[in-house]
């Protein structure tokens, strides 16, 4: 089976195409219930960090007929679970944590479903709902197969208050049952602290070792990584800083270390890694890394896109992986145009590697996405912007478009258009007039149709490769299958 990345919602997918005991590892990293709205940080063309945030997802789940509706399938089970949450409604009212609760507790027992007798599960949260999380999981896998509240502990500035600063995220690991997967991790730390330095040499393959003396026999090599601690419950890793290579822009990325320890303790190489909430992917792509086949699941079309080109940049040139759930025809487009139209925008939007823009913002107002480039190395940057209609479109769209093109000063202006243009429409691009750039003439007011883009149709503007990268490049896988090195 192929690796493969579905969009969508994680209990519809999982109803849909994951099988009964099919998983040997499974990592979630739900939204936490936080109450932020986390934003999407996109690079920016100059490398600083852009101002203009974009909404990734919203961290707040709300009361409402979905949330009731999965409370209630709960309750009727008639099983532990029914009863924990049935208690739940009655501690906390139909609150937005109750619908938070109501909508884990759910895909926690899909998440069983399809975890093999052998399999494991990490479930990533924080102090806000961590305690309802561990009944919830108690009573969804037995409270027998609690193995660790795993402590992530990391340094990072936090605001001033008057408690202790929040250094840690909590990580609840359980099993399906005694017969799971575990393989001991020992901590090599002590290699790098300068203390074992001295006694422990390195061998021809990078391994460390020393000799142990015994009396009246030969000395034997013993090998750190067999000789060092076995890790404890509190791992020290440090969070992506803003610096950090691996940092994509993506908001709660995690590291990749991180996810690599979980994967080496309770999966082994061919394994099947499952993360119904995978972000820009860090789970899946310390999968790949580390050999396992993989299934990633997310309801957002930025973070499929940032994904797919992560998973492209690291792999290249054999990513080895399948999309699903993402509009293929003209007809599956249509549907996501009609039952999302923000969803449709950042999905068409990705087509052609352009950033989104958030509506909100008066200053970008008439932009649904933008593109940057160079016409030279270091030449002066120069924009295209688009605008992305859904549904209707008439030439006073094709006009505006004009108007913001001249407004914003950019090189060229596109509309993405899920309908066929009108004659009019067409006219009114062809005297928008042109574009200039080393490598020639473009029109500069551009009309591209969905059908179109789904054909292979490009943009007409300069080469790709003088084009600015829209999504920060993941660095290159540097040894295939290679085991990385532990923290
Ligand atoms: C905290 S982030 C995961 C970050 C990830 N661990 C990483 O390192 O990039 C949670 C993700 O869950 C996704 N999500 C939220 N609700 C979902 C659902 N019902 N089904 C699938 N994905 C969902 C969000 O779009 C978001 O990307």
């Amino acid at each position: 089976m192929e690796n493969c990345l579905y969009y969508g919602d994680n209990l519809d997918i999982l109803r849909r195409y994951v099988g009964d005991e099919t998983i040997d590892l499974i990592y979630l990293d739900p939204p936490f219930n936080s109450k932020a709205t986390y934003n999407m940080l996109f690079e920016e063309h100059d490398g600083t960090k852009s101002a203009a945030q974009f909404q990734a997802f919203e961290d707040t789940w709300h009361w409402d007929h979905s949330a009731a509706a999965a409370y209630q399938e709960v309750a009727e089970r008639g099983e532990k679970i029914s009863q924990a949450i049935i208690a739940m409604r009655q501690m906390l009212g139909d609150t937005d944590m109750l619908a938070y609760l109501s909508m884990m507790a759910i895909r926690l027992i899909e998440l069983r479903r399809v975890l093999k007798p052998t399999g494991s599960i990490y479930l990533h949260c924080d102090p806000t709902a961590s305690h309802y999380l561990k009944i919830i999981m108690d009573m969804i896998f037995g409270s027998q197969f609690f193995r660790n509240e795993i402590a992530w502990s990391y340094k990072r500035y936090t605001a001033s208050s008057k408690a202790f600063q929040r250094l840690h995220d909590t990580i609840l690991y359980y099993v399906k049952s005694d017969e799971a997967i575990f393989n001991v991790i020992r901590n090599e730390y002590g290699e790098k602290s300068g203390k074992a330095d001295s006694h422990y040499k390195q061998d021809e393959s990078g391994r460390w070792y020393r000799w142990q003396k015994r009396a009246g026999k030969e000395p034997y090599k013993i090998f750190l990584s067999e000789a060092g601690r076995r890790i404890g419950d509190v791992w020290d890793i440090p969070i992506i800083n803003a610096s950090a290579k691996e940092r994509l822009g993506y908001p709660t990325q995690k590291p990749e270390t991180l996810l690599e320890r979980i994967i080496q303790a309770s999966s082994n190489p061919g394994d099947l890694v499952l993360d119904p909430f995978c972000g820009c992917g860090t789970a899946v792509v310390a999968a790949q890394k580390l050999g396992r086949r993989w299934i990633g699941i997310d309801i957002t079309h930025v973070a499929i896109t940032v994904m797919k080109k992560r998973l492209i940049d690291t792999f290249e040139p054999d990513p080895n992986f399948i999309v699903i759930g993402e509009p293929t025809t003209v007809e599956d487009a249509a549907e996501l145009a009609q039952s999302d139209p923000y969803q449709f925008q950042w999905w068409a939007l990705g087509l052609v590697g352009a950033r989104p823009i958030e509506q909100k913002k008066g200053a970008d107002k008439g932009i649904d996405g933008r593109l940057y480039f160079h016409e030279m190395d270091g030449g002066e940057t120069k924009q295209v912007i688009f605008s992305v209609k859904a549904g209707g479109t008439n030439a006073s769209h094709v006009r505006d478009l004009h108007g913001v093109i001249d407004r914003e000063n950019a090189a060229i202006g596109v509309l993405i258009t899920m309908e066929e243009p009108t004659k009019p429409m067409r006219s009114e691009a062809a005297s928008g007039g042109t574009y200039t750039s080393p490598w020639g003439v473009h029109p500069k007011l551009q009309i591209l149709t969905v059908k179109e883009l789904l054909e292979g149709k490009k943009i007409d503007m300069p080469p790709v490769h003088q084009v600015n990268v829209t999504y920060k490049r993941a660095p290159k896988q540097k040894k295939k299958g290679g085991q990385p090195e532990l923290l």
